[in-house]
């Protein structure tokens, strides 16, 4: 099979499309902070004061939202004094989708100047102490998606070969862990394990991943973060665990069982994501 590389220039075209996109629709506001909410945490944007909603479908590129519990939109509002661009829904290789496109309104982000990303993801918990509603901080990943959005051409504004050895910006993290102490909040931390999915893993792919360091494992974030990388943003990550993960119970995994864990704790680690925004 031959696979030809789409051009450098088409890709960087679907980029500056949507960042022209998003530009024209934010109405003069410069957001610094982007924040990708995975399943479960749509309810963070009733936190911003003036929230102008931009849906997907007005972007230029971006493919409409397809999973239940994603909004598919931009929100961009005030947050303790700052200005957060939300996106709510985002684009899984699972649905078909490519690397590009998983990283696309991260790329975007970078172009319109922002320079902190803020990640959530729903995420079935490995470490035999993770039960059903802890809360992680990304202390790094694995990326077991075999993809990566780098592949290619290099865009302008990336480097061929990122370096990848503070993935999950320790500064930002030692405020998360700050912030949670203060209110509370119990927050463990441990490293995140991206697949394809969209199957949930069989109880020997857990055992794998337990044994090459993975604490969870998700369908996403990891694409986002490299190119994130590539361009220079810090990025803070945080995954809600959701479940067990396969052959650590006899429990089935079910998508509604991920939704309703996502969204009773969506309210504390949106307090977090709050507290480490208003730290500036
Ligand atoms: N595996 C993969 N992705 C997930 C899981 C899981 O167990 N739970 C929530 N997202």
């Amino acid at each position: 099979m031959t696979v030809t590389a789409v051009p450098v220039s088409t890709r960087s075209r679907v980029v500056a499309g949507a960042a022209r996109s998003i530009r024209e629709r934010l109405d003069g506001r410069t957001p610094t902070i982007a924040l990708i909410l995975g399943s479960g945490l749509g309810p963070f944007v009733t936190r911003f004061a003036d929230p102008l909603r931009i849906p997907f479908a007005d972007i230029a590129g971006f493919p409409a939202a397809t999973i239940p519990g994603h909004a598919g939109e931009l929100v961009v509002g005030t947050l303790a004094g700052t200005t957060v661009l939300a996106q709510s829904g985002r684009f899984h290789l699972y649905e078909g989708h490519g690397a590009d496109t998983a990283a696309l309104a991260v790329r975007a982000f970078a172009e319109l100047g922002i320079g902190t990303l803020i990640l959530t993801n729903a995420a079935g918990g490995i470490r035999r102490t993770f039960g059903q509603g802890t809360v992680m901080l990304i202390a790094d990943h694995l990326n077991f998606t075999f993809r990566n959005p780098l592949a290619g051409g290099v865009l302008d504004g990336e480097q061929r070969f990122p370096d990848m050895s503070d993935p999950y910006d320790s500064t930002l993290r030692a405020r998360a862990r700050d912030v949670a102490r203060a209110m509370g909040v119990a927050l463990e931390e441990g490293v995140y394990a991206g697949v394809l999915g969209p199957s949930y893993e069989t109880p020997a792919e857990i055992r794998m991943l337990e044994r090459v360091g993975a604490d969870a494992v998700g369908m996403s974030t990891v694409l986002e973060v490299i190119a994130a990388r590539a361009r220079g943003m810090r990025c803070l990550g945080f995954s809600t665990i959701t479940n067990f993960a396969a052959g650590l119970t006899l429990h089935r995994l079910d998508h509604r069982d991920v939704m309703e864990v996502a969204a009773r704790v969506q309210g504390q680690l949106g307090d977090v994501i709050e507290g480490v925004i208003r730290g500036g």
